[in-house]
């Protein structure tokens, strides 16, 4: 067993929370970058004596251990191979697309698979080293997947819980894999493993019990060591004061009365944000506003559409198609239906500070939110805490995982262009009463499931299936 570090609560991810900045003086610093997984586990780190571990994204060698914002962070250093091989390869050119849903062809390379077995190697060791004796390590996301058996190996003593923020495939979809076996063994290394939705963890002990051959009941699974794994839902969520808050500042209103000022002040600014992944539905969404314009049934003096794209994993080839056929269908459609200082849709490929996001959700009437397959997409959840006159429309994917308690929204089928049509045209002659009605309703479900209640669910849920080892996690002191 390797010696214990002194760290009682680690989280270990692929990325660290923070972005690389400038110092004033010139010199390279960190500063915290504002993700709701942060906001959420922050306090408890605190009071933990918390670590995290993760990559600070680039390919720098020499970095050292650093604090931020009281938490301790580790940096994992990551070659070029490993970004091609480990991260841009398996991570998201085989898993990403095999867990939404094969909505692109995931590709298998051995090399691959190698690379990701190596640097899940060292995540684990370096957990390893920093967990205190008994301490508790909660390993998150489809980067890591084996870090927890890979763990447990090197530190029995430890209490182990993995989060999967992505949906799980069903079994039909995960047979491909060449690797499947180590990765359901990988995750068996946590005493609990937490999905966005039940149905994913059935997904996972259903194929435990086909592909590893372990007996489950329910949501158990039973390991000849005589150790139960135990497979649940945990739908994750944001800090809903924060956002709710922000939107009530007199920057961000001002900023979203800029924002319609500067669209044109159409009747109605119907919004899309989303890192540019083919898993969002961003094409078929513009190619129904568009339709809708042509159709006659919206005119661009009336209605605009802004869409946010954030740069994201642009060394990957499926991500460089998709901009270039966004970008055409974007040009195509304000071509034909534009008219001067009138596009029909706003296309910013940027990504924005929180305070301009609160903005742009407080400018727009209409949030339309598509993915073909999404674990979650907190941008659903994060519109709905900025609406805080409970005005605005929510159009969501029933394939989103936030459909499964956003349930006031105007649902609708991303593959289905005409019901997506139909649901966009009635949002946006939605009367006020009925708006507000859904928004009221939505905003308690997000308000009472924050992301502090689900971290704390979580812990409290890794602390009852292994009472008998290690130490309890400290709750946060919340205010
Ligand atoms: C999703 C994944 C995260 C990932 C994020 C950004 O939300 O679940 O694990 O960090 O996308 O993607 P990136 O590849 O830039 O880390």
């Amino acid at each position: 067993m390797a010696s214990p570090g002194s760290s009682d609560l680690v989280i270990v991810a692929n990325r660290l929370p923070v972005d690389r900045i400038e110092n004033p003086d010139g010199s390279p610093g960190w500063r915290t970058s504002p993700g709701g997984l942060v906001s959420a586990l922050e306090p408890v780190l605190r009071a933990n004596d918390g670590t995290w571990i993760g990559w600070p994204g680039g390919t720098e060698s020499d970095l050292e251990p650093f604090e931020a914002d009281g938490m301790d962070l580790v940096p994992m250093a990551m070659s070029a191979r490993e970004i091609e091989e480990f991260y841009e390869g398996f991570s998201n050119a085989t898993l990403w697309p095999l867990y939404h849903d094969v909505v692109e062809k995931p590709l298998f390379h051995r090399e691959w698979f190698d690379t990701y077995v190596e640097v899940n190697q060292r995540f684990a060791e370096r957990a390893a080293e920093v967990a205190a004796e008994g301490a508790t390590v909660w390993v998150h996301d489809y980067q890591l997947q084996l870090v927890p058996s890979m763990l447990r190996e090197l530190r029995p003593d430890l209490r182990i819980g993995f989060y999967l923020h992505i949906p799980f495939p069903p079994a039909e979809l995960f047979q491909q894999l060449p690797w499947r076996r180590q990765l359901l063994e990988g995750l068996l290394g946590a005493d609990l493993v937490g999905f966005q939705l039940s149905g994913a963890a059935q997904n996972f002990v259903r194929l435990v019990r086909q592909r590893v051959g372990h007996k489950t009941h329910r949501d158990l699974v039973y390991l000849p060591d005589g150790r139960t794994v135990r497979a649940a839902a945990f739908p994750i969520s944001i800090d809903f004061n924060l956002y709710a808050d922000l939107a009530q500042t007199e920057g961000v209103a001002a900023r979203a009365e800029e924002i319609r000022e500067a669209v044109g002040n159409p009747s109605k600014v119907f919004l899309g944000v989303d890192r540019l992944d083919y898993t969002k539905g961003i094409y078929a969404r513009l190619r129904a506003f568009g339709e809708l314009i042509a159709d006659g049934h919206l005119d661009v003096e009336d209605a605009v559409f802004v869409q946010v794209a954030t740069p994201s994993r642009e060394q990957v080839e499926q991500y460089r198609i998709l901009r270039d056929d966004i970008e055409r269908l974007v040009g195509r459609i304000n071509g034909d239906l534009g008219k001067i200082g009138r596009p029909a849709i706003h296309y910013l490929h940027a990504s924005y500070p929180r305070e301009e996001m609160a903005a742009l959700f407080r400018a727009a009437d209409i949030m339309v939110v598509t993915p073909l397959r999404d674990g979650m997409n907190l941008v659903a959840k994060e519109y709905v805490a900025c609406c805080h006159d409970d005005l605005g429309a929510l159009v969501l994917s029933e394939f989103a995982g936030a459909a499964e308690e956003l349930r006031q929204a105007w649902l609708i089928n991303p593959y289905d262009i005409n019901g997506m049509k139909s649901a966009l045209l009635d949002a946006y002659r939605t009367d006020e009463r009925e708006a507000s009605r859904r928004m009221k309703a939505m905003r308690k479900t997000v308000r009472q499931h924050d992301v502090a209640a689900w971290a704390d669910s979580f812990l409290a849920e890794l602390a009852a299936v292994r009472p008998s080892h290690g130490k309890s996690v400290r709750p946060a002191k919340r205010s």
